[in-house]
C-alpha cells in the first residue's frame, strides 16, 4: 500500500511517517500540512553525491534542482550533504544566498533571465550560468564586460531526444522552449559565437530531457548525442569543452505499481555510456553535473488533510472533500498526475472504495485524484496523500486567497516547522487601497 519505506502503521492503526504518528502531527500542527522526512532526503542526496564519487572518480557535482522544493532549510540540507544547487530564478537564488550557500556550487538556469537576475548571478559569482539563447548570450557578455568579469557559462542544448513522459514536462525535443537545437545547427553556431566573445568562458554543455522518466534509453541516447557534440567542437573548432551536465529527470514511484528504474542501475549504465563514448571519440571524460530534483524530495513528502463533506453521487462517484486541494497540489489539475493515499486514522483497514478527492477551490478541476483506492472516509478523518515532496509546495498558490500550509520537517523522531503556515494577514500584506 505504501510507496516509501518510511511509511508504516502503528499499534493504534494510524499511519506513521518516519516513525511519527500522522494523526498526532495533524492535531499538533493543523491541516492541511506538508510533512517531509529529512532522513529520507539526506539518504537521497547521499546516493547522488556517492555516485559521482563512485562512477566518475569524484570529478563532478550533483546539484539539487531546487525548483522541486525550495526553502532555507532545504538549501541547508543540500549544502550539508555536499550537493550543489540548481536555481532557476532570482527568487531561488535569493533563498540560496540567504543561507550563504557557496556561490561556487550554484548553477543558474532559466530560459528568460532578466538583466537584474543575470547581474545578481554575476555579482554573487555563481559557478555557472546556463545560457539558453543568443539574446541572453549577448546580454551576459555585455553585463560581464561592464562589471570587468568573465562569465563562466554552460549552454542549454536540446539533444533532440523524446523522453516518454507527459508533454508538459518534456524538454529535450526540438520544439521545446528551452535551449539550442542541435539538428538545425543553432547549437554549433552559438558555441562558435561564445568562443569568440571576450567576456564569456564556455565551460560546459547541458541537457535535460524531461522529468519523471522511467526508461534508461532516452538518458543513454542524450549522453551519446552530447558527447558527440563535444567531440565535433573539439575536431572542428579546436576547442575543448571539459564539462557535461546531464540534467535531472529520474522518475519516482507515485503508485505501488510504478516501476521506477533502480537508482544504481541508472547511474552505472549512464556512467558506462559516458566512459565508453569518451574512449571511442577520443575525448577526455568530462566533469559531470547531475541535477536531480524530484528524486531527492518527492518520496519524503506526505500531505495531511482533514476530510469535510463526503458526497455520494449514486452510481457515478463519491467525492471526498478536503481542506486543501489544487492550491497546495496543482499536479492533478495540470498533468493528471496519479497519487496514492490513505485515511491516516484507519491505516490498518483495507481499501474498500475508489473515490474522487476534491479540493475546496471554486473550480471543478480542483481534484487530487479520481478513482483513488481508499478506506471509507468520514468527516473529520485525516487523509494522507503520498509522495508530495516535489513540485507541490513549490507550485502552490493562493487561489481563492487560500493561505499556504506549513512545512514540517521530521528528523530522528522529532518534528519542526521549516516554513510557517500563511495567515490571512500574509494574504493581504501587499494589498494597497
Ligand atoms: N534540471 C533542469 C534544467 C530542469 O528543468 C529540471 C526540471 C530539473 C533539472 C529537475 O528535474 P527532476 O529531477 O525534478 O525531474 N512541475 C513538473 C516538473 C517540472 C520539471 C521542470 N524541470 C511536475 O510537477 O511534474
Amino acid at each position: 500500500m505504501f510507496v516509501a519505506d518510511n511509511l508504516n502503521v502503528n499499534s493504534e492503526g494510524h499511519l506513521t511517517i518516519g516513525g511519527l504518528d500522522a494523526v498526532d502531527l495533524a492535531s499538533q500542527y493543523g491541516t492541511p500540512l506538508y510533512v517531509m522526512d529529512e532522513n529520507l532526503i539526506r539518504d537521497n542526496c547521499r546516493k547522488y553525491v556517492g555516485s559521482i564519487r563512485k562512477f566518475y572518480n569524484g570529478n563532478g557535482l550533483a546539484l539539487y534542482a531546487s525548483k522541486a522544493f525550495c526553502c532555507k532549510a532545504m538549501c541547508k540540507i543540500a549544502f550539508e550533504e555536499g550537493m550543489g544547487l540548481d536555481v532557476v530564478s532570482g527568487g531561488e537564488l535569493f533563498t540560496a544566498m540567504s543561507v550563504d550557500f557557496p556561490a561556487e556550487r550554484i548553477v543558474f538556469h532559466g530560459n528568460n533571465k532578466t538583466r537584474a537576475e543575470l547581474t545578481s548571478a554575476l555579482e554573487y559569482g555563481v559557478h555557472r550560468i546556463v545560457v539558453d539563447n543568443l539574446t541572453e548570450l549577448n546580454t551576459l557578455n555585455e553585463l560581464a564586460g561592464q562589471m570587468g568579469k568573465k562569465a563562466d557559462i554552460m549552454f542549454r542544448i536540446k539533444p533532440g531526444v523524446d523522453a516518454h513522459t507527459h508533454d508538459f514536462v518534456k524538454t529535450g525535443q526540438i520544439d521545446s522552449k528551452f535551449g539550442f537545437a542541435i539538428e538545425t545547427g543553432e547549437a554549433f553556431e552559438a558555441i562558435k559565437a561564445a568562443i569568440s566573445m571576450p567576456n564569456i568562458n564556455l565551460r560546459c554543455l547541458h541537457c535535460h530531457i524531461g522529468s519523471q522518466i522511467f526508461e534508461l534509453d532516452p538518458f543513454d541516447l542524450a549522453a551519446r548525442i552530447m558527447l558527440s557534440l563535444i567531440s565535433k567542437v573539439k575536431l572542428e573548432l579546436g576547442y575543448e569543452i571539459k564539462e557535461l551536465n546531464l540534467g535531472g529527470g529520474f522518475g519516482i514511484k507515485y503508485l505501488s505499481e510504478d516501476r521506477a528504474i533502480e537508482y544504481e542501475k541508472y547511474m552505472e549504465t549512464i556512467a558506462g555510456v559516458v566512459h565508453s563514448e569518451c574512449e571511442r571519440l577520443d575525448i577526455a571524460v568530462p566533469r559531470i553535473f547531475l541535477e536531480p530534483g524530484r528524486s531527492i524530495v518527492a518520496s519524503s513528502g506526505v500531505t495531511l488533510y482533514t476530510v469535510g463533506a463526503v458526497k455520494v453521487i449514486p452510481n457515478i462517484r463519491t467525492y471526498v472533500s478536503i481542506d486543501g486541494g489544487m492550491t497546495d497540489n496543482p499536479r492533478y489539475a495540470l498533468y493528471k498526475s496519479q497519487y496514492s493515499a490513505c485515511i491516516a486514522n484507519k491505516a490498518d483497514q483495507p481499501f474498500s472504495e475508489a473515490v474522487t478527492v476534491a479540493g475546496k477551490c471554486c473550480e471543478s478541476g480542483d481534484l487530487i485524484g479520481e478513482g483513488m483506492p481508499m478506506q471509507k472516509a468520514d468527516p473529520g478523518d485525516i487523509l494522507a496523500v503520498f509522495a508530495t515532496g516535489a513540485y507541490n509546495y513549490s507550485m502552490s498558490s493562493n487561489y481563492n486567497r487560500i493561505p499556504r500550509p506549513p512545512v514540517v520537517m521530521l528528523k530522528d523522531g522529532q518534528s519542526r516547522i521549516v516554513i510557517k503556515r500563511e495567515s490571512y494577514e500574509d494574504i493581504i500584506r501587499n494589498d494597497l487601497i
